[in-house]
C-alpha cells in the first residue's frame, strides 16, 4: 500500500540559497491537513498515528482511518513489540498516566497491568524494540524484555530517551545513560540540558540538546555539534533533525548544517520518524520531510519487501535464527550499512543455500544506494564534556 504522496518539491529557499553557513537540500515527501498541534506522531509499517490534545487519529495513505479518544489529554506515543505475541503495537500515554493500545480501529486497552505497571503517575515513556522505559515522579521502570519489569529510583526525569538495552535519563542532576545488559550508569555533565535522543545506527549514539547547542556521543564522550545557536526541539531517528529559531537543521558528516531557509511558522514542532524523515507540524500541516528526494519509503514497499518476506524473513523477524529483525522499513533504514556490507560487498547473505536472484541482489543494492545519505565523518572536532561519573544500576 502506497501513502499519498505530495509532489516531491524542494522546501522553500534550501534549493540554491546562498550565504554563510552550510545548507542541504531537503525534500517534501508527504504532506496532509492538521486540525491542531500534535504532542506526538507515531507510525507503524503504513500507519501514522497524530496525537492531539485527547484524540489519536489513526491515518494510512494521509486519509483518517480512526480516531480513539483517551479520557485525558495525551503526552506521549511509542511503538513496542505486541506483548501478545504477534506483530508490534501503537501505544499512547495518557496525562492520568495510563498507557493505551491504539488498535487501528480506534479501540483503546489500558495495558498497564499487563507492563507491570503502576498507573498512578507515569510521566514519560520510550521504547526500542524490547527495551522499553517509562518516568514516574519516584524513578523510572525499565525493561530490557518487556516482561521483567524493575524500578530504578531517580528525580523526576525530565526527558527520557531509549535505545536497545540503553537508556539517557534527563533529570535535575543531568543527564545520564543507563546500560541495562551491563548495568552501569555514566552521568555526563552538560548545563542546561533539555533534551535527550539516540541516534539510531549498529551502535546508538546518544544526543542532549542544551539551551545553546547540541551534543553527540563520540569516542565515549559528547561532541558539541556546529550548528543553531539556539536549538528549540530534537526529532531523532536514524537521521538527526534540530529545530532552531531560524529554521530546520540536519546532521551532516557531523556537524548540524541548514536544511530550511523557509521561515517556519513560529508554533512550529518536529517530531522523528521512523524512516529517517522528520515530521514537521505547523500552519495546518503536517509533512514528512526528508534528505532523499526519492521516496525510500515507497521504493521499500515496492522493491525491496517481497525480496525481504522471500529471502531473508525466515531468519530475520523478532525472535528468528539470526536474532536480528530485518522485518519493517525502520530496521533497514538503521541497519543499512550492515545490510550493504552483507549483501553487496561480501555476499554474506544470505547464508550459502538461500536464494537470492542477481537480479534480487541488485535491485537491493539500488535501493541501498540511493538510501545511503553521507556518513562519512570528518576526521577531529573538539570532545568537549568529558567530565563523567560512572556508577551502577542497582
Ligand atoms: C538461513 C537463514 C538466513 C537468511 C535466509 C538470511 N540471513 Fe542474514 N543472518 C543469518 C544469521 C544466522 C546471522 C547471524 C550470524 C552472522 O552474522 O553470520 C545473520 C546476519 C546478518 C547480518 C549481520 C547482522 C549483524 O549483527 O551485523 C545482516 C546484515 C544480514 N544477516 C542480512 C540479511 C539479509 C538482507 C537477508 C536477505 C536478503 C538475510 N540476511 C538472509 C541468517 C540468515
Amino acid at each position: 500500500m502506497t501513502r499519498r504522496l505530495a509532489a516531491v518539491a524542494c522546501v522553500a529557499l534550501a534549493c540554491g540559497a546562498s550565504g554563510g553557513s552550510r545548507t542541504t537540500e531537503v525534500f517534501e515527501l508527504e504532506t496532509t491537513a492538521l486540525a491542531g498541534t500534535p504532542v506526538d506522531v507515531i507510525e507503524l509499517d503504513d500507519v501514522v498515528v497524530v496525537l492531539e490534545g485527547q484524540v489519536a487519529r489513526i491515518m494510512r495513505g494521509g486519509n483518517v482511518k480512526a480516531i480513539a479518544r483517551a479520557p485525558q489529554p495525551w503526552l506521549a506515543g511509542a511503538v513496542i513489540p505486541a506483548l501478545d505475541g504477534e506483530g508490534r503495537w501503537l501505544i499512547g500515554l495518557d496525562r492520568g498516566g495510563t498507557l493505551w493500545q491504539i488498535a487501528l480501529d480506534g479501540e483503546l486497552r489500558s495495558i498497564n497491568d499487563q507492563l507491570g505497571l503502576d498507573r498512578s503517575a507515569a510521566r514519560s515513556i520510550g521504547a526500542f524494540d524490547r527495551t522499553f522505559a517509562a518516568g514516574f515522579d519516584r524513578g523510572i521502570a525499565a525493561s530490557g524484555d518487556l516482561v521483567h519489569m524493575t524500578m530504578f529510583e531517580s528525580p523526576v526525569p525530565t526527558a527520557l530517551a531509549v535505545a536497545r538495552d540503553r537508556i539517557a535519563v534527563l533529570n535535575k542532576e543531568g543527564v545520564e545513560l543507563w546500560d541495562l545488559k551491563a548495568r552501569t550508569r555514566i552521568r555526563f555533565d552538560v548545563r542546561a540540558a533539555v533534551d535527550v535522543a539516540f541516534l539510531e545506527g549498529k551502535a546508538p549514539r546518544l544526543v542532549v540538546m542544551s539551551a545553546d547547542h547540541v551534543f553527540l556521543e563520540k569516542s565515549g564522550g559528547l561532541r558539541k555539534l556546529s550548528g543553531p545557536s539556539h536549538p528549540r526541539s530534537l526529532a531523532v531517528s536514524s537521521q538527526l533533525w534540530v529545530l532552531a529559531d531560524d529554521g530546520l537543521y540536519t546532521l551532516e558528516d557531523d556537524d548540524l548544517v541548514h536544511a530550511d531557509r523557509a521561515r517556519l511558522d513560529p508554533k512550529t514542532s518536529i517530531f522523528r520518524s521512523n524512516t529517517g524523515d522528520v515530521w514537521v507540524a505547523g500552519a495546518g500541516k503536517l509533512r514528512r520531510i526528508g534528505r532523499r528526494p526519492s521516496d525510500a519509503l515507497g521504493a521499500w514497499r515496492t522493491d525491496i519487501e517481497p525480496i525481504v518476506k522471500r529471502a531473508c524473513v525466515p531468519c530475520h523477524r523478532p525472535g528468528g535464527d539470526a536474532d536480528f529483525d530485518l522485518m519493517s522499513f525502520p530496521r533497514w533504514t538503521s541497519h543499512h550499512e550492515e545490510i550493504q556490507r552483507r549483501v553487496i560487498v561480501e555476499h554474506s547473505m544470505p547464508p550459502n543455500g538461500s536464494a537470492l536472484s542477481d537480479d534480487d541482489r541488485a535491485r537491493i543494492g539500488r535501493w541501498l544506494e540511493v538510501m545511503s545519505v553521507r556518513t562519512q565523518r570528518k576526521p577531529g572536532g573538539s570532545m568537549v564534556h568529558s567530565e563523567r561519573s560512572h556508577g551502577r544500576l542497582p
